[in-house]
């Protein structure tokens, strides 16, 4: 690899404009036994070459189990860290260093580690949207997916830090009547949305159902017909009698619902800034099939975790799959 063709956080090497990056990336897979993992808010040509498409939660489940002696994750930092931390024999590489996440941005470790000094009392949970060091300092993890059912098992009496995102908080503190602490954190993506258009588009379509994710803000969640996870939404839309839904989440997940229904008919939900009629995380939309390709040609970026804290984080996250 040329050193000129190390961008910051990528591989940009040229490559041969007839080939068939479908093909190279599962002949590489298969050669070096690398399995390609790959989030729902992927593009769609990105789901359909993965080994493993789902949600946060599976795809850390998968990454514990993997026989494969590469993951490559194509989804947010904090996903690949994550997979690091359960796997750490394994060789983790992610297209395109520079997908990061605005909600775990908005958690800075040094900031965190003063608000807990200041509640010693209070049990930390954390969602798996958070760098290795937030993880190293909470005592359990959480997904949308389990989020309501963990927080259901811990005894009442018990405080409880939340963090980082504040929509989700609040909804769980709605739906258990707990008092969680709840850290001031969000996501660019789920706090676009715009209820003024929601309401529109529902407007236009009577008929269709509102589904949305738990990170959108509470007067989208007010109006939503089912609340749910990535998966839960999918899972929701396919089982459900309805014809048609306006989904308040990253548009990637529509990809797949088209797929497990395609009789169905989806609309994404708008953004309030943008003419643009659906929200995309441009964090995770940085990953290409060519990124992918010369990922795993090259075997760069790797992610890669320190020790300590790895060991440290890896608590957090066990605990959390002993409970879900
Ligand atoms: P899920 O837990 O539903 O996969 O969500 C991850 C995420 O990044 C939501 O924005
Ligand atoms: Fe992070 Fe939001 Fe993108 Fe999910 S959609 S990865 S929470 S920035």
């Amino acid at each position: 690899m040329k050193e000129s063709w190390i961008k910051k956080g990528f591989v940009d090497e040229p490559i041969a404009s007839n080939l068939n990056l479908v093909e190279e990336i599962k002949k590489l897979a298969r050669e070096k036994n690398a399995v390609i993992l790959a989030h729902y808010y992927q593009q769609s040509d990105i789901q359909d070459i993965a080994d493993i498409i789902g949600d946060s939660l599976d795809l850390s489940r998968k990454a514990a189990e993997t026989q494969a002696d590469i993951i490559l994750f194509a989804g947010v930092h904090f996903m690949a860290e994550t997979a690091k931390i359960l796997a750490p024999e394994k060789k983790v590489l992610i297209p395109e260093q520079n997908a990061g996440c605005s909600l775990a941005d908005s958690c800075p470790p040094d900031l965190f580690e003063e608000f807990l000094q200041q509640h010693p009392d209070h049990l930390v949970v954390t969602y798996v949207n958070t760098s290795a060091a937030i993880k190293a300092l909470s005592d359990i993890c959480c997904t949308s997916t389990n989020a309501l059912s963990i927080i259901k098992q811990i005894p009442e009496d018990q405080k409880i830090i939340f963090a980082p995102d504040r929509n989700l908080g609040n909804y769980i503190n709605s739906m258990t009547g707990r008092d969680m602490l709840v850290w001031d954190g969000a996501c660019h993506v789920h706090e676009e949305f715009s209820l003024e258009k929601i309401l529109e588009l529902k407007n236009e379509y009577p008929e269709a159902k509102i589904i949305a994710h738990p990170e959108c803000q509470k007067p989208i969640l007010i109006v939503s017909d089912f609340v749910g996870s990535t998966s839960a939404l999918l899972r929701f839309a396919s089982q459900d009698a309805a014809t048609s839904y306006i989904v308040a989440t990253e548009s990637g997940i529509l990809h797949q619902m088209r797929k497990a229904s395609p009789a169905k008919t989806f609309i994404p939900a708008p953004p309030k800034d943008s003419t643009c009629a659906c929200n995309d995380c441009s964090f995770m939309k940085l990953h290409t099939l060519k990124k992918i390709y010369l990922t795993l040609l090259h075997e760069w970026p790797e992610v890669t975790v320190e020790e300590d804290i790895r060991i440290r984080a890896e608590k957090p996250i066990r605990r959390m799959l002993e409970m879900s």
